[in-house]
């Protein structure tokens, strides 16, 4: 477990944006694990750029989405499918046969999150996944209480997330679907590396309780604590419920110095 902890949430997206882009040059045909949300707009904003500015090629990139609510019409302005063509797909060359997202119905649903799980499988499992947490603490919409041998399933979203989310439904939790297609947390658990990205003092309570709580499924995102390469990217603000601050900054200064040189 590496933690990271950087001033605001830009200097995340920077470092985030550069373990993947060494990653696609290392193996062009890199499988992406992606989240959608707030926190990760910023990385694909820089990846965006790198792919029109510097040639970063993603023609040959597998992605898959961790979720995608149930009831609302793909092209919704709030689905998961309008705010990744919107944040990156329409801007990168990814070919749309390897976008992966899962669907927002609930027709099939079994048989859908089975084939979904064969794809991540088919296509040699995930390099690396994207995360972000919510405030309960979930990762994907596996929320407090989830499995960690969760796979991809239909999952009910808590009552934090429909507040937290009721903000991109015109404040109006009602309109928030309350249920969603995720990827598990023992499908996550699977990616080579986990990249969770967070921001904010909202954030702080699940950052504290994930890094240093005990491992358990009240706190979803608990279970990277197992995962053998997961580096956490926090702000200050996320990370002032840390207790070991001061350890986690000794070590990466440590980690640029001696082991990996930027
Ligand atoms: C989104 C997802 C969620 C979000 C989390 C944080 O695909 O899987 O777990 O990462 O709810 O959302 P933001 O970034 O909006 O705070």
């Amino acid at each position: 477990m590496e933690v990271i902890i950087q001033q605001n949430s830009q200097q995340l997206s920077v470092i985030a944006a550069k373990i993947i882009r060494d990653a696609i040059r290392a193996k062009p045909d890199l499988v992406l694990g992606l989240a959608t949300g707030s926190t990760p707009i910023g990385l694909y904003k820089l990846l965006v750029q790198m792919h029109q500015e510097k040639d970063l090629d993603f023609s040959r990139v597998v992605t898959f989405n961790l979720d995608e609510y149930i009831g609302i019409p793909q092209d919704h302005p709030q689905s998961y499918h309008t705010f990744m063509a919107k944040h990156f797909f329409d801007h990168v060359n990814i070919p749309k046969k390897n976008q992966f997202i899962p669907q927002n119905i609930v027709d099939n649903h079994v048989v859908f999150c089975q084939e979904y799980e064969d794809s991540i499988r088919s296509s040699g499992g995930i390099d690396i996944q994207v995360l972000g947490i919510g405030k309960d603490g979930h990762i994907g919409f596996n929320e407090p209480g989830s499995s960690f041998a969760s796979r991809t399933r239909m999952a009910t979203l808590s009552k934090s997330t429909l507040e937290a989310n009721a903000v991109h439904f015109k404040d109006d939790i009602n309109a928030v679907p309350e249920m969603a297609i995720t990827m598990g947390i023992g499908t996550i658990m699977e990616a080579k590396q986990c990249l969770l990205l967070a921001s904010g003092s909202a954030k702080k309570d699940a950052i504290a309780k994930t890094i240093e709580g005990p491992i358990g499924a009240m706190v979803p995102a608990s279970a990277l604590q197992m995962h053998p390469k997961t580096v956490f990217l926090i702000d200050e603000a996320a990370a002032s419920g840390l207790s070991e601050i001061d350890y986690y900054k000794r070590a990466y200064n440590n980690k640029i110095k001696y082991i990996q040189p930027e």
